[in-house]
């Protein structure tokens, strides 16, 4: 094993490449349809009930151990939860699932990302103006069908953007990117919300006031408040946007010092998130479909397209109606701010591969870069070929996959590292007094929900592998199986190496 030589540059970097991690498309696309979906203002309570009883525990509790491992020169996660639970080595087989999730989800994530590069290019060059609704919406059916070459080109450049900032490493590229594009992000949103509040009915051709969308997206309608499938989607919701269960958290955590905080960085990255999602992210693609179509209008956008449809077949559409110039911008303006949410996420995804090359294998900063280039690549084959595979990494890769690795990090932090050593740690250093009534959650509340939240999803989980399923599926979770079994194959080589290594001392 090496000692990596990165660190961050500066604490508000940190803090941006770690709430850029967060903050994603998911905020943007998944949480307004999310919303919608599943009780309007009612799913807020569920959502706010599962960001505090597990994801801000789950923030703590991964900050920590990241920070934890990286004492000891561990950036991934099957060496830093061996090093929490040094008598049982098996642990480090869990922590696959830290390098697999990032990868798996980086196959399909970078190729919507890929899609805001090439929507950029077309809101520029006026690809849209004077275009039906029909048109640009059958637009965006093509480009998803492949008809040009022209998303495979946008892919290959946003995963070739992507490794290059890698490459770069820590400070000088996933730091600097975090450092331009989250406030780059933070403005066009402002702007782009201005504009969604402020829509009126016979203004730029909208029918209704764009207010009426906030006031449908934030009614609550308390009948679904008990309902299971609400809460496990706010549970998926609370996942997805914060990026735990991931690997990526402990990852980015790793490169701090011993005494540096981790409380106050947790809880500020923590909620930069969640003022993007719930503020920024219902601010503008739910009231500006309402301006134009109303609540029934928006609600069957909703119902054929979920939140890619909205913000890929509608929203450029609509844009016109404000004049050429203003469609050009507004369009710059609303992708931009997607591939900064996205490439902020997936350069995270790229960082624990990297770390565990780096430490294991002593790869340099550009070879393991380039290595997780050509794998996102390998495994984003079928996801651009076929939705099927690309639903099905979501599934396994984007979902239960979180859970599964959230409940065991949890368990093992709590209950096998000690809830007493892993306090001491959490509030080592810490900038903030952290309320003791997360050491209790931390202990029972948060492994529960998450036992809860596990045993939620298992009749889907069931239903998915009984359901005959076409090729392209079975190739997918070979694809997946390929990638799990082979890192932890890496990760056994490796623990040979380390005892060598000791042996020799
Ligand atoms: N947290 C990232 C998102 O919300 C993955 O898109």
């Amino acid at each position: 094993m090496t000692q990596t030589k990165e660190q961050w540059g500066s604490r508000l970097g940190l803090i941006l490449a770690m709430a850029g991690n967060a903050v994603g498309l998911g905020n943007f696309l998944r949480f307004p349809v999310q919303a919608i979906q599943n009780g309007g203002g009612s799913f807020i309570i569920p959502y706010l009930v599962c960001f505090v009883l597990m994801g801000l525990p789950l923030l703590f509790i991964e900050w920590t151990i990241g920070r934890f491992g990286g004492q000891a020169g561990n950036h991934s996660t099957p060496f830093i939860l061996s090093e929490m639970a040094p008598h049982q080595k098996w642990w480090k087989y869990f922590g696959v699932f830290g390098i697999f999730t990032n990868i798996g989800v980086a196959a399909y994530y970078c190729y919507i990302e890929s899609w805001t590069l090439g929507y950029i290019y077309y809101s520029l060059t006026g690809t849209f103006q004077g275009q039906s609704q029909e048109a640009v919406s059958e637009f965006y059916g093509r480009y998803v069908a492949l008809d040009s070459l022209a998303p495979v080109f946008f892919w290959l450049l946003c995963l070739a953007l992507n490794t290059w900032i890698l490459s770069r490493g820590l400070s000088g590229g996933v730091e600097r990117a975090a450092k331009i594009g989250m406030p780059l992000l933070l403005l066009f949103g402002a702007i782009l919300a201005v504009r969604g509040f402020t829509l009126h009915a016979g203004e730029a051709g909208a029918r209704y006031d764009s207010a009426m969308g906030l006031n449908f997206l934030w009614t609550p309608d308390f009948s679904s408040i008990w309902s299971p499938t609400v809460w496990l989607n706010a549970a998926g919701q609370i996942f997805f946007t914060l990026s735990v269960g991931m690997g990526s958290i402990q990852c980015y955590a790793s490169y701090l010092r011993a005494r540096d905080d981790i409380a106050l960085n947790a809880m500020t990255a923590g909620w930069t998130n969640e003022f993007v999602e719930v503020v920024l992210g219902s601010a503008i693609i739910i009231p500006i479909t309402v301006g134009y179509f109303g609540i029934e209008g928006m609600k069957t956008l909703v119902a054929e397209g979920g939140g890619f449809g909205l913000g890929f077949r509608t929203l450029p559409y609509l844009f016109q109606e404000w004049g050429p110039v203003l469609a050009a911008l507004a369009g710059v303006l609303w992708f931009g701010l997607l591939f900064f949410a996205g490439i902020t996420s997936s350069l995270a995804m790229g960082t624990p591969v990297m770390g565990f090359l780096r430490d294991e294998f002593s790869w340099g900063r550009g070879p393991s870069a380039y290595a997780f280039g050509f794998i996102v690549m390998l495994l984003g084959i079928p996801c651009v070929l076929s939705p099927a595979a690309f639903n099905e990494f979501d599934y396994w890769a984007g979902t239960v996959s979180l859970v599964v690795f959230a409940l065991a990090e949890t368990l093992l932090f709590a209950w096998v590292f000690g809830i007493r050593r892993g306090w001491e740690e959490i509030t080592t250093g810490a900038d903030i007094k952290v309320p003791v009534f997360f050491k209790f959650v931390i202990k029972f509340v948060t492994p529960a929900f998450l036992l809860v939240v596990f045993i939620g999803s298992l009749p889907s989980i069931w239903e998915k592998i009984t359901t005959p399923q076409p090729l392209m599926v079975h190739l997918a979770r070979l694809l997946m199986l390929a990638l799990f079994a082979g890192f932890a194959a890496l990760v056994y080589k490796a623990s040979i190496k380390r005892k060598q290594a000791k042996h020799y001392l």
